[in-house]
């Protein structure tokens, strides 16, 4: 396969103008038919911004933008596109996801950063969307506090990266491009 170049545009921090709301956004995508073709949405939710600074002994060091610059190396390897955004604010983040596949994504990483524990509203949206979607944490919350071992999203997600640090959000690329071409392949 040819690596091509993947566009990603970072988003860090508060709303942007939905797609949407920019411009024609032309109905539901249809399905990649090869690799290339598959564009990867990954949603960061609160308090993710303060990565880099943020208990970097739950965290580690490396902040979001660097995860950001990770992740478009990682999908120019694997010959996908991905757009990185974060946001604290669960409405916008439901917008995201609500518009998502209208805007022609076909799969979705997202870390919902303390809305995982709590958020039936993001539940509902990555339900309804229905596009293939890879939960991923820093941490292991399962390995913390009572009240981090639930996961409303996890039922409408394909499968969860959490613990390793930086690394799970190109691990949970590299999980969803092997979905997407599952997909393909049984079309
Ligand atoms: C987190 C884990 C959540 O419990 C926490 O609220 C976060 C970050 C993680 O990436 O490890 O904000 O999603």
């Amino acid at each position: 396969m040819t690596a091509r170049r993947a566009r990603v545009r970072s988003h860090v921090g508060g709303a942007r103008t939905p797609r949407s709301q920019r411009g024609p956004s032309g109905g539901h995508p249809a399905p990649p038919t090869t690799a290339a073709a598959a564009r990867i949405l990954c949603i960061s939710g609160p308090n993710l911004q303060l990565l880099g600074t943020r208990e970097p002994d739950v965290y580690g060091r490396t902040t979001l933008a660097e995860i950001h610059a990770r992740l478009e190396r990682r999908a120019t390897a694997l010959g996908v596109e991905i757009e990185a955004r974060q946001s604290n604010h669960e409405g916008t983040i439901v917008d995201w996801i609500g518009e998502s596949r209208a805007a022609g994504i076909h799969g979705l990483i997202i870390n919902p950063g303390a809305y995982t524990h709590t958020s039936i509203a993001l539940l509902d949206a990555l339900t309804a969307v229905g596009l293939p979607c890879i939960e991923v944490h820093l941490s292991n919350p399962e390995a913390r506090e009572p009240f981090r071992h639930q996961s409303h999203i996890a039922r409408a997600c394909v499968g969860r990266v959490a613990g390793f640090g930086a690394d799970s959000y190109e691990l949970a690329l590299e999980g969803l491009v092997r979905v997407l071409a599952r997909g393909r392949s049984h079309a």
